[in-house]
């Protein structure tokens, strides 16, 4: 790898901008897609390529996520890539250990006990030291794409990165965090906001070094009532939103859009639409048409098809697609599926899937 590859410069021309024009809400010739992990273990070559290998060791070598990063590209049409990578990153750029345990995930052995551990993270954390190796991966992969479609880089939310730290992994009820903010809210907002300071900074850095896009994930929205997420969630995803968008426009980047993925939080959905960002990415609880009236159409979506619709037959999935996008509409939509792809399934279903957005929504454009 010569030096160039890691210099965010000169990238090649984009060829197709879809995605981006979707987002923005401007017409397309079909309707844009990709998969929320579409780099992922249902690939042989993906299996193939982590074999042996620790998860985080992987993160850290831009030449392993650049490579994870096109494999799905090479097989599958699809209009946008998504940088290989992971939202736990960040808890580690703060301080703490996060090991992916086979079978069981993302485990810290050290998670938060009290608001007396919030003393064990970094109080100011250097995001381009501890983080540089993601933007050298966005940036070679940049390169690498040569212009076929934009990369979109990512973070997790800081709700959903507060859980992880404080139940220490995966968790049905996220109990222990939600104890936090019941019995300790002062210390709760301390933590959110420390988590909200580093990913703007993450995110910034990401577009720095080449992303053309951002999402931002709340996957733990679903164990939140309404006024928790008003206090909890929502003010944070708003000011990583305004912050990120403010500076970038400062320096005449305001260009790039952000998705904000709030899973199975569709009692927040006229919020998360006024939130700042462009597109509203959405689980496959919610029915298409009742998102667009709720949204009242001012704001581009992107989803929902239940990710275990891929294991349907090819044609029903075609069917399944066609309601889809008649649901959604055509402007201002991406599609993709409700949640990632699920480690076991055929990845000829998932071309199935790309093809049958690409062929009816060609077909309801003309
Ligand atoms: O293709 C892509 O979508 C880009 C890469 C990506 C990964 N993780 C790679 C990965 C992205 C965007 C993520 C985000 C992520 N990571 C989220 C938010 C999205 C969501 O799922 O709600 C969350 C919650 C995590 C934390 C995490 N990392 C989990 C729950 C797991 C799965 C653990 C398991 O064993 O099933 C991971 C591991 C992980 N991250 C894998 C991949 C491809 C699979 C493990 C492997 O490759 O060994």
């Amino acid at each position: 790898m010569n030096n160039d590859t890691f210099c965010p410069k000169d990238f090649p021309e984009l060829k197709n901008d879809t995605f981006l024009r979707a987002a923005r809400g401007e017409e397309t010739p079909y309707v844009p897609v990709w998969c929320m992990r579409q780099a992922g273990r249902y690939l042989p070559e993906f299996r193939e390529s982590r074999a042996g290998k620790d998860f985080f060791e992987t993160c850290r070598s831009p030449d392993a996520c650049c490579e994870l990063t096109l494999q799905p590209l090479r097989r599958f049409p699809f209009d946008a890539a998504i940088i290989f990578s992971d939202i736990l990153v960040v808890p580690q750029a703060m301080g703490m250990d996060v090991e992916m345990v086979a079978g069981k995930g993302p485990t810290f052995p050290d998670p938060l006990k009290g608001p007396e551990d919030l003393q064990r993270l970094r109080p100011k954390v250097d995001v381009a030291a501890e983080l540089g190796y993601v933007f050298n991966a966005i940036t070679l992969t940049r390169h690498k794409l040569e212009g076929k479609v934009p990369l979109i880089g990512f973070s997790g939310a800081p709700w959903t990165l507060m859980s992880y730290m404080i139940e220490g992994g995966g968790s049905q009820t996220h109990s222990k965090a939600k104890r936090w903010l019941y019995a300790h809210p002062e210390a709760s907002h301390k933590l959110l906001s420390q988590l909200t300071d580093v990913i703007v900074e993450y995110l910034l850095g990401q577009v720095a070094a080449g992303a053309q896009a951002l999402q931002v994930f709340e996957s733990h929205t679903g164990c939140l009532g309404p006024a928790e997420f008003k206090e909890f969630s929502l003010p944070y995803l708003r000011d990583i939103a305004r912050r990120v968008k403010d500076r970038l426009k400062e320096s005449s980047q305001d260009n790039v859009p952000m998705i904000v993925f709030a899973k199975d939080g569709h009692y927040g959905l006229e919020d998360l639409s006024q939130s700042h960002y462009d597109v509203v990415g959405l689980d496959w609880t919610i029915d298409p048409r009742s998102a667009r009236e709720r949204t009242g159409g001012k704001i581009s979506l992107q989803g929902n098809m239940d990710p275990c619709a891929l294991y349907a037959p090819k044609e029903r999935i075609g069917e399944i697609v066609k309601k889809m996008l008649e649901g959604f509409g055509l402007r201002g939509y991406i599609a993709n599926l409700g949640h990632g792809v699920y480690p076991d399934m055929d990845p000829e279903h998932v071309g199935a899937f790309v093809e049958a957005v690409h062929t009816h929504s060609q077909k309801l454009c003309k």
